[in-house]
């Protein structure tokens, strides 16, 4: 497994440009089941959660073709309805072959997607949008397996204890575009990356209404035709990269982005006073200022169009250098705070109140051997090493490949010190036991 080890200190100059986002191509890639013409996408990311992804669609019966330079071609003239346990249970996303399998196939057999470390991840409200359109659900060994001959649209609300569901309301929606008559959908996720696949899906022939908004109206179509679509920009990716400028206290400009899809978290920064410009006809958005004029805020996620919780640990580990008090309250994930015990080892000083993190900021963290624990707290844990005196090795950075492309060669050309070394490289006192 690789580590990575940061020389803390330096401030972050210069631009970068952010990629295709992860969370989008996921749900899209299911989506090329939904026909049997080939799709081409492109801007898709060198990530494992794709390149997993693909290897699903192949189980399934597709032919995926990686053409390079982002671009993909997926062909699934034929599919089976099965996506198997020992890979689905690699990555919850898999879940979103639920609802094309529902529309391509009229049945799916899906193993339930494990939990993880930000919480149970149930997936009900799936099931339930699913029995609304017609379909039988059953729970098997493991799998969830659904009959959808009877399949057909209907009105119905995808609304949870925590808000909309995305990748829930992404399968509602794969499963209706092929259902005969009318579905409506209320209390649909509107994240831009449910966007980005409601376009690809009109692209293809589906006849969707009241994309962007909570709700939706799709007719059903008898079969879809194949195209082409370029996957729009991470904002979470671009988001990181933004606080990797901020908890520097240098200036960094993130190009190739949406500054549209990112109004809470630039909101919240210029809130914190971390000064930002964002430029919406170039696609740029620029970070620069010192950490002494910061001030403390408060944050909470919410569903879009609120602060992400994907952006949660970012922010948190940029406030703990931030002079003052800050609570961040996590209302998608109560506790997706494993970040938290490794910025204590670096010198932050938080508490955990609840669902809420009080962060009392430092005017200074420290190196620090620190485990990653998910996707997004092992991009916190890196910012925070940025920005750290001396050296950090952050270990279990597999979890960091998941959803950042080359995250260590975009932050050295912006002046950080950091590397990707094999984890026998690591000092002995700090090798996990
Ligand atoms: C998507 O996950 C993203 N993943 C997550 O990003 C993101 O954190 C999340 O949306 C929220 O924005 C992908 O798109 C692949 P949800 P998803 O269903 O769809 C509860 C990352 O770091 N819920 O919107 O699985 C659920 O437990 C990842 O890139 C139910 O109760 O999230 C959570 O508390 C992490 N029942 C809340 O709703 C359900 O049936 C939001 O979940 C479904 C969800």
């Amino acid at each position: 497994m690789d580590v990575m080890r940061i020389e803390g200190g330096n401030a972050l100059r210069g631009r970068v440009r952010t990629g295709g986002a992860k969370n989008a191509v996921l749900p899209i890639f299911a989506a090329t089941l939904l026909t049997d013409e080939p799709v081409v996408i492109q801007r898709v990311p060198d990530l494992s959660d794709i390149r997993f992804m693909a290897d699903l669609l192949r189980e399934l019966g597709a032919e995926v073709t990686d053409q390079g330079g982002g671009t993909w071609r997926i062909h699934a003239r034929e599919v089976g309805h099965v996506a198997p346990y020992e890979l689905v249970r690699k990555m919850r996303a898999s879940v979103c072959l639920l609802g094309p399998l529902v529309g391509r196939c009229r049945q799916a057999k899906v193993s339930l997607p494990g939990g993880c470390v930000i919480g149970p991840r149930p997936i009900d409200l799936h099931l339930k949008g699913l029995e609304r359109l017609g379909c039988r659900n059953s729970i098997r060994r493991g799998y969830v397996e659904v009959n959808a001959s009877g399949l057909a649209g209907n009105h119905l609300y995808l609304g949870g204890r925590h808000g909309p569901t995305v990748t829930g309301t992404a399968n509602i929606v794969m499963a209706a575009v092929l259902a005969p008559g009318v579905t409506r959908i209320e209390s649909a996720a509107c994240e831009p990356e449910v966007v980005d696949l409601c376009r690809l899906l009109q692209a293809m022939g589906a006849d969707i209404e009241g994309v962007g908004s909570h709700y939706l109206k799709i007719t059903g179509v008898d079969r879809l035709h194949g195209c082409e679509h370029t996957v729009l920009p991470d904002r979470i990716e671009a988001g990181t990269l933004l606080l990797a400028g901020a908890i520097t206290g240098g200036e960094v400009t993130v190009e190739g982005v949406v500054p549209g899809h990112m109004r809470a978290l630039l909101d919240k920064m210029e809130e914190a006073r971390i000064a930002v410009e964002a430029d919406p006809d170039a696609g740029t958005i620029t970070v620069h200022g010192s950490r002494e004029e910061r001030r403390a805020v408060e944050v909470i996620t919410l569903p879009h169009p609120g602060f992400p919780t994907d952006l949660q640990a970012q922010m948190l580990a940029t406030l703990a250098l931030t002079s003052g008090i800050s609570i961040i309250t996590e209302r998608i994930y109560p506790n997706r705070f494993m970040h938290v015990p490794e910025l204590l080892r670096m010198g932050a000083d938080i508490s955990m109140e609840g669902p809420s993190a009080v962060v009392n900021g430092r005017p200074a963290l420290y190196g620090a051997p620190v485990m990653a624990s998910d996707l997004r707290a092992s991009a916190a844990l890196v910012l925070a090493g940025l920005a750290a005196e001396g050296e950090t090795w952050v270990q279990r950075i597999y979890h960091l490949d998941r959803g950042y492309e080359r995250l260590e060669s975009k932050l050295a050309t912006l002046g950080a010190k950091i590397e990707r070394l094999p984890d026998s490289e690591m000092p002995s006192e700090f090798k996990e036991e």
